[in-house]
C-alpha cells in the first residue's frame, strides 16, 4: 500500500505527527527500525513540563524564562514561546487520548519540581511518564488508522528538484532495500546520545541515523557540540535514575556523606559537580533514605524496582551509587519550526534542532518539545500532502544503497565492529564528554579519522540475509562515525564554555560565540563546521552554490 505521509520514529514526536497527519483520506505510515516500546521517549520517566491553565500568562512566562535561561543564550525566542504556550493544550490532548496523569489531593493534575525549574510544573505518571504516554499514543494511532511498519532501517531519503519523493529503507526481515514513496516525510527518529555506548541512558541504537541521513541529503546540522549528560545514571548499567528522584526530595551525597550541590540546579551544573567529586576520587550516591518507603514506592516505583533488580539496593534503607551519563542531544537537523530546506520534509523531536533547548535542555522539556512539534509536523505534513503530488524516485540513488548492502555482505572480514562501537563510546565519553579540551578533542578527531579509514573493511561475518543483526550494526556504526565527527568538529570550533559544552581550556560564555555552529557535508564524507550566518547570507551562498566559508 502506498502512503501519503511517512513518519520515521516511534517516540512521542513521531506518534503525535502520525496521529495529526491521519485523516480518512490521508494515508499515514509510521516506520521504526526496532521495538516501538523502546524509544527514548518511553524512557523519559520523570515527566513533562506544562502550565496547566492556558490563561495563566504569568506562569507561562515563567516557563519561557526558565527554558530561555537553561538554553544559555542560544534559545530561539519564537519557538520557545510557541512551545510553552502550546503546553496546556498538549496536556489536555494527552489526557483526552487517555494518559492518566497523577492527581493531587484536590483531584487536579499533580506537578513536581524538576532541575532548572523555578516552580513545580512537571506533570507525571509516577516515574513511568514516558512509557505511559507512548502506550497511549500507540493505541490512539492504531485507532485512527496509522499503519505501523516496524523493523525497517531507513538508509536514505529520495528527492526530486529539492522536494521529498520518498525514503529508502532496509527491511530487517530479508535484508532487502525497499522504497516507500511519499508526498510528505517526517523525521522523528531520535538523537545521538547512544553513540556514547556504555555511558548513556539511551538504547544503543540511538546512533544519529536521522541526522546522518539528513546530512547526506544536503541538510545542515546545528548545535552538535551540545550533548546533555544526565547527572544520575546507575554506575554499572547507566540506567536512568530519573530527576523525579531529586524532584521528590532525594539528595546527592559524596562518600564523606556531604551534600555538594543544589540537586535541582540545571543538569549541566549538577553533572559537572558530580564529575568533580568523582575526579577527586570520591563516590557519589543518591540518598532517598529520609523519604518514606510508601512515598518511594508510590512516586518512584520503577526506580525502586530497578535499583533492587540491577544493583541489589533497597532505596528505602541504602544509598545508590550514581554517575553522570549521556542522555540527550540538543544538536540536530536544522529546522525552521519543523520545516527543512527540502520541501515536504519535516523534522521534530530530538533529531531536530529548532532552538528550543539551545545549549542545554531544561529537564521535563523533551517530552513537551516532542509532543508540541510532533503535532505541528503532523499538521504541516497533512497540509503538504493535500497540495503535493507523488514525485519520481531517483533509482540511481536507490541502487547505491542496494550495492552498499551487497558489498557489506559479499566480502570477508576479520574486523570486530562491535568492539569498535564500544571503543567509540568510551573514546567519546573520555574526550568529548562532560569536560573537553583541545588535546582530547584532537585525539578524538584522530580516532574518528582512523575509524573512517576502517569503514570499507566492515562486513558481515554471518552471510545469512534473514534478520541479520550484523548488517544493521554496521550501518549504524557508519552513521555513528559520521555524527561523532560532527560533534567533535563543532566542539573544536566552540572555543568557550556554554551550557552542556564545557571546555576546561576556555572561559565561560564568550559573547563572540553567542551563535550556533553548523555542520555541512561539502562532498561525501567531508564535513565542515562554521558559524551560522543569517538567513540572507545563507540564501545567497546557496544560490551561488558556494559551499565553503
Ligand atoms: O530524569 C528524567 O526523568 C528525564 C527526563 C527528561 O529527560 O526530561
Amino acid at each position: 500500500m502506498i502512503h501519503d505521509v511517512i513518519v520515521i520514529g516511534g517516540g512521542i514526536g513521531g506518534l503525535m505527527a502520525a496521529i495529526e497527519a491521519k485523516t480518512p483520506a490521508n494515508r499515514v505510515a509510521l516506520l521504526t527500525k526496532g521495538n516501538l516500546f523502546k524509544s527514548n521517549s518511553a524512557l523519559a520517566s520523570g515527566g513533562i513540563n506544562a502550565v496547566l491553565n492556558p490563561y495563566n500568562t504569568k506562569d507561562i512566562q515563567s516557563h519561557i524564562d526558565d527554558t530561555t535561561k537553561s538554553a544559555y543564550g542560544l534559545g530561539d525566542k519564537n519557538n520557545i514561546k510557541y512551545m510553552c504556550n502550546q503546553a496546556p493544550s498538549i496536556i489536555k490532548k494527552l489526557t483526552q487520548y487517555g494518559v492518566n496523569f497523577d492527581k493531587d489531593e484536590s483531584g487536579n493534575i499533580a506537578q513536581r519540581s524538576f532541575g532548572g525549574g523555578s516552580v513545580r510544573r512537571t506533570c507525571f505518571v509516577g516515574d513511568t511518564t514516558g512509557s505511559q504516554i507512548i502506550q497511549t499514543l500507540i493505541k490512539k494511532a492504531k485507532e485512527v488508522g496509522v499503519t505501523f511498519i516496524v523493523n525497517n532501517f531507513v538508509m536514505n531519503l529520495t528527492t526530486y528538484n529539492g522536494k521529498i519523493s520518498g525514503v529508502v529503507a532496509l527491511r530487517r526481515f530479508d535484508s532487502s532495500v525497499v522504497v516507500y514513496p511519499a508526498k510528505s516525510v517526517v523525521l522523528a527518529g531520535g538523537g545521538y546520545a547512544g553513540i556514547y555506548r556504555g555511558f548513556s541512558t539511551n538504547a544503543s541504537d540511538y546512533t544519529g541515523d536521522m541526522l546522518a541521513i539528513a546530512l547526506r541529503a544536503g541538510l545542515r546540522l546545528v548545535d552538535m557540540e551540545f550533548v546533555q549528560f544526565h547527572p544520575t545514571g546507575f554506575v554499572a548499567t547507566s540506567y536512568l535514575v530519573s530527576e523525579a528522584a531529586r524532584g521528590e526530595g532525594g539528595f546527592l551525597v559524596n562518600s564523606d556523606g556531604d551534600r555538594f550541590v543544589n540537586e535541582l540546579d540545571k543538569r549541566d551544573v549538577v553533572a559537572r559537580a558530580i564529575n568533580e567529586q568523582i575526579s577527586l576520587g570520591k563516590k557519589v550516591f543518591i540518598d532517598l533514605r529520609h523519604l518514606s518507603k510508601e512515598l518511594i514506592e508510590k512516586k518512584l516505583p520503577s526506580l525502586y524496582k530497578s535499583a533492587f533488580l540491577q544493583a541489589g539496593i533497597d532505596l528505602a534503607t541504602e544509598l545508590l551509587p550514581i554517575k553522570p551519563v549521556a542522555h540527550y542531544t540538543m544538536g540536530g537537523i536544522e529546522a525552521d519550526g519543523v520545516e527543512t530546506d527540502i520541501k515536504g520534509l519535516f523534522v521534530c523531536g530530538e533529531c531536530a534542532s529548532n532552538g528550543v533547548h539551545g545549549a542545554n535542555r531544561l529537564g521535563g522539556n523533551s517530552l513537551l518539545e516532542g509532543a508540541v512539534f510532533g503535532e505541528l509536523a503532523g499538521k504541516k505534513a497533512l497540509e503538504n500532502s493535500h497540495k503535493a503530488d507523488f514525485l519520481p524516485i531517483d533509482y540511481s540513488e536507490v541502487i547505491k544503497d542496494i550495492k552498499l548492502v551487497d558489498k557489506i555482505f559479499d566480502s570477508e572480514t576479520t574486523k570486530n565492529f562491535n568492539a569498535m562501537r564500544i571503543s567509540l563510546g568510551k573514546m567519546m565519553f573520555l574526550n568529548v564528554g562532560i569536560e573537553r579540551n583541545e588535546d582530547g578533542l584532537a585525539k578524538a578527531f584522530d580516532y574518528i579519522s582512523y575509524l573512517r579509514s576502517e569503514v570499507p573493511t566492515l562486513h558481515c561475518i554471518h552471510k545469512e540475509r534473514t534478520n541479520n543483526v550484523e548488517l544493521i550494526s554496521i550501518l549504524e556504526l557508519r552513521n555513528s562515525i559520521e555524527i561523532s565527527e560532527a560533534v567533535i568538529l563543532s566542539a573544536l570550533k566552540r572555543k568557550e564554555s556554554r551550557g552542556a559544552h564545557y571546555r576546561s581550556d576556555y572561559n565561560i560564555d564568550n559573547q563572540e560565540y553567542k551563535k550556533s555552529i553548523v555542520i555541512e557535508e561539502l562532498k561525501r564524507g567531508i564535513l565542515r563546521a562554521h558559524f551560522k550566518e543569517n538567513k540572507f547570507l545563507y540564501s545567497i551562498r546557496k544560490l551561488f552554490k558556494q559551499k565553503a566559508i
